[in-house]
């Protein structure tokens, strides 16, 4: 177990990590920063498609029309230490969790939930994938991730 004096540790898993959980991790690196606070953040994919790619231009785009730089990401896959290693775990949709669950070792720490599960009212929501979407599903994604990230500061729940 971290001690508690360490900054919470969060990580975001979506399919391919190119679209939703990097444009998650700039959301709430940008709210972070905004506020002062500390938290270590990564992001994660199920699939290995894109290890080492940077995220989607589309989502490089939108992040950087709300002023935020996500271009420096880098795609990765999850890893069952990651399960020991973060505090939370946020999935994107219920084949994110479902996934995850079945990579899940025995003595996993982190606790694993929806991303919109943080944001009142819009619990058991998901995120759809935008990949074969344009510039609107990709603007829906960035607002959806920020309003995540603006409620789990609120809250830190
Ligand atoms: P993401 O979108 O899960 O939001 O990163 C996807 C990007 C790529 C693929 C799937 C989902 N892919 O199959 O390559």
């Amino acid at each position: 177990m971290k001690p508690h004096s360490q900054s919470p540790s969060l990580l975001f898993v979506c399919l391919g990590n190119i679209c939703r959980s990097p444009l998650a991790e700039g959301a709430f690196r940008s709210e972070a920063e905004r506020l002062g606070v500390e938290v270590m953040l990564d992001s994660a994919g199920i699939g290995g498609w894109h290890i080492g790619e940077p995220p989607d231009v589309r989502a490089q785009a939108v992040a950087l029309k709300h002023g935020v730089e996500i271009g420096g990401l880098r795609g990765r896959q999850i890893a069952p230490r990651d399960f020991l290693e973060f505090d939370r775990i946020f999935a994107m949709d219920h084949e994110n969790i479902r996934d995850l669950k079945a990579l899940r070792p025995g003595n996993a720490t982190a606790r694993l939930s929806l991303l919109m599960d943080c944001v009142p009212g819009k619990e058991g929501r998901v995120i759809p994938d935008p990949y074969y979407g344009g510039p609107r599903e990709f603007e829906q994604t960035w607002q959806a991730v920020s309003e995540a990230a603006r409620c789990w500061f609120t809250s830190r729940g």
